[in-house]
């Protein structure tokens, strides 16, 4: 089997790109964690990665000002260093452009943390806890131009408590976006997902494995 090779694309704590790489660590996963990238020096993340012994770069977008379709240039140009399949973005706060996502077309994937359609954006939980929501949760989708859209790859549904502030919600729903991620990558890089009229569907996938309801 070859492994894909993955990028992840950050911009903090990355505790999302921690999960990819010790689900990467499996001797059977079909990709290997071979760059983590952030458009910020100061992300947190990148000391993880290093300490996991994952190659890193910072692309810094402020060094680009304005101008995104030169970052991105950088980024494509680092991306390309490593050889890199397959993108991941785990709370990777830079919207990419149409040039940047063609050129990378059915190769990047995305995590969000709701349930998409709905919360697309940020402060997703403080919006759900505000629209009553009963429950709530953590998407996997693969990246189109518009934000937070494409077609959906795996979701994990977390119940809403009465008593849940946005805090204690993000802290549930991150501990569901740990397990998804890992999951999605896996059924993406071993080629199980084919994307039909803007629809993820997932080969033999009898047990509805790209869903995951987590237990309270
Ligand atoms: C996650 O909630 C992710 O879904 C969102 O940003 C957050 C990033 O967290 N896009 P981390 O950096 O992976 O810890």
């Amino acid at each position: 089997m070859s492994r894909k090779r993955v990028a992840i694309l950050i911009s903090g704590r990355g505790s999302n790109m921690t999960a990819l790489v010790e689900a990467a660590r499996a001797p059977d996963y079909p990709a290997e964690i071979v760059l983590v990238a952030s458009n910020r020096p100061d992300a947190a993340g990148l000391a993880s990665a290093r300490a996991a012994g994952i190659a890193t770069e910072t692309v810094d977008h402020a060094r680009h000002g304005k101008d995104r379709e030169s970052f991105e240039r950088a980024l494509d140009a680092a991306l390309a260093a490593h050889r890199v399949d397959l993108v991941c973005l785990a709370g990777f706060m830079r919207l990419l452009t149409p040039w940047f996502v063609r050129r990378w077309e059915a190769r990047i994937l995305n995590i969000h943390p709701a349930l998409l359609p709905a919360f697309k954006g940020t402060d997703t939980h403080a919006r759900a806890l505000a629209a009553g929501v009963k429950i709530h949760g953590a998407t996997v989708h693969v990246v189109v131009p518009e934000m937070d859209s494409g077609p959906i790859i795996a979701q994990a549904a977390v119940a809403v408590r009465e008593d849940d502030t946005p805090a204690s919600l993000a802290e549930r729903v991150l501990a569901a976006e740990h397990r998804i991620y890992p999951l999605a990558l896996k059924l993406f890089a071993e080629g199980r997902v084919r994307l039909v009229e803007g629809r993820c569907v997932i080969a033999d996938a009898a047990a509805p494995d790209a869903t995951l309801l987590v237990p309270q």
